[in-house]
C-alpha cells in the first residue's frame, strides 16, 4: 500500500462510525471494504507487513466469548497497522467481578481506547453499548445475531475464487438458527446479488425463515441437502452450535451427519467448480468429512487468512490516517 494505492480509492462513500452488522452498509461501502482489502493483500505481501495508519491509536479487545480467528486476526490486523493493542477477557478483567457492560466500555475509553472490538453472547449488546461510548465499536460477534468481518472474509473469499457474488447460488448448511455467520452472510450476499439457500433440519432454520421467499426472494430455506446443493456455486458449513442449542432441537448427532453432512458423494451434487466454506472452528466429521475439509473444494484456511486483511481495511477505514 503506497501512497497512491490507497489515495486513489473514494473514501467518502464511507459512512459508518461503528461496525455493528453488515445490514445497514451500502453496495458502495461493500466495494470499498473489498477494494481497501486488495490493498492490504499488497501490504501482507510485503517482506515487512506493516504499515504507520494506525500509529498512535490503541485497539482494545474485549471478548466476553473464546475466540480463535477474530480476536487472533483482529490482534495482527491492528499491529500490522501499527497501533497499540490492548487484549482483554471477560475471565481476566474486574467483568468477573461484576462490572457492568457500559462501565467496563467507559473505563476502557477512560485508558485511552480508540477502537473497541468486542464479542459478546448477548444479541444486541453492541446497539445498547454504543451509545455510551465515543470509540469506534466493531462488532466481533453478539449471540445469534451478527458477525459483520466474517460476512465481509465470506464475501471477499467468494470473490476471489468466483469473480463477483451477483448470479452465485450460495448454500448455507447446518444450524443456521444459531448463526450469527449465516445472518450476517444473508444480508451481505444477497445485497450484492447472491441467491442465498439456507438448509437445515426445521427445528434449526430461524423462526420466519422458512417461509423467507415470500418476502425476501433471493433467500430460500430447504430441509432436504440433496435438492439444496444442485448446481451451488459455493457450500458453506456451519458449525453445530452445542453450547448454544436447547434440548429436544435436534434428536441427536446420529441424525444431524446423516442429513446434513457436508460428504463427497453430496458435494458432487453442487457445480464441478463450487467452493467449500466453513467460518470455523469445524466440528471434523460432523458438519463435513475430513476428505472435504482438507480437500481441494476447500477454502477455509484461505477464509482465515483473509480475515487479517478484511479487518486490516475496516480498522484503516474507521480509524486510520488518510494520509499515509
Ligand atoms: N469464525 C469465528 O468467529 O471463529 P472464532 O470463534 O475462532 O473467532
Amino acid at each position: 500500500m503506497n501512497n497512491e494505492s490507497m489515495n486513489t480509492k473514494d473514501t467518502s462513500v464511507w459512512k459508518h462510525h461503528h461496525v455493528l452488522d453488515v445490514d445497514d452498509f451500502s453496495v458502495a461501502e461493500i466495494e470499498l471494504v473489498m477494494q481497501t482489502t486488495d490493498a492490504m493483500k499488497e501490504v501482507l505481501s510485503r517482506p515487512i507487513k506493516k504499515v504507520p495508519t494506525l500509529r498512535g491509536k490503541t485497539v482494545v479487545t474485549l471478548f466476553y466469548e473464546a475466540s480463535t480467528r477474530t480476536r487472533g486476526s483482529f490482534e495482527v490486523a491492528a499491529k500490522n497497522l501499527s497501533a497499540d493493542v490492548v487484549n482483554m477477557t471477560a475471565q481476566s478483567s474486574s467483568i468477573s467481578k461484576g462490572e457492568s457492560l457500559i462501565d467496563t466500555l467507559n473505563t476502557i475509553e477512560a485508558i485511552g481506547a480508540d477502537v473497541i472490538v468486542m464479542r459478546h453472547p448477548l444479541s444486541g449488546a453492541h446497539y445498547c453499548a454504543a451509545p455510551h461510548v465515543k470509540a469506534n465499536i466493531i462488532n466481533a460477534g453478539d449471540g445469534w445475531h451478527a458477525h459483520p468481518t466474517q460476512a465481509l472474509l465470506d464475501l471477499y473469499t467468494i470473490i476471489k475464487h468466483k469473480d463477483k457474488a451477483d448470479g452465485l447460488k450460495v448454500v448455507i448448511v447446518g444450524d443456521i438458527k444459531h448463526s450469527r455467520v449465516a445472518h450476517s452472510n444473508i444480508w451481505c450476499l444477497t445485497k450484492m446479488g447472491a441467491k442465498v439457500v439456507l438448509c437445515g433440519p426445521h427445528t434449526l432454520l430461524s423462526t420466519g425463515l422458512e417461509d423467507a421467499g415470500e418476502y425476501f426472494p433471493q433467500v430460500e430455506a430447504e430441509t432436504n441437502i440433496e435438492y439444496a446443493l444442485k448446481d451451488a456455486d459455493v457450500v458453506m458449513e456451519l458449525r453445530l452450535q452445542k453450547e448454544r442449542m436447547q434440548s429436544g432441537l435436534l434428536p441427536g448427532l446420529r441424525e444431524f451427519i446423516g442429513g446434513y453432512q457436508l460428504n463427497r458423494e453430496r458435494l458432487a451434487l453442487a457445480k464441478p467448480d463450487a467452493i467449500v466454506m466453513h467460518p470455523g472452528p469445524v466440528n471434523e466429521d460432523i458438519e463435513m468429512t475430513a476428505d472435504v475439509l482438507h480437500g481441494g473444494r476447500s477454502v477455509v484456511g484461505e477464509q482465515v487468512a483473509n480475515g487479517v486483511a478484511v479487518r486490516m481495511a475496516i480498522l484503516y477505514l474507521l480509524a486510520g490516517s488518510k494520509e499515509l
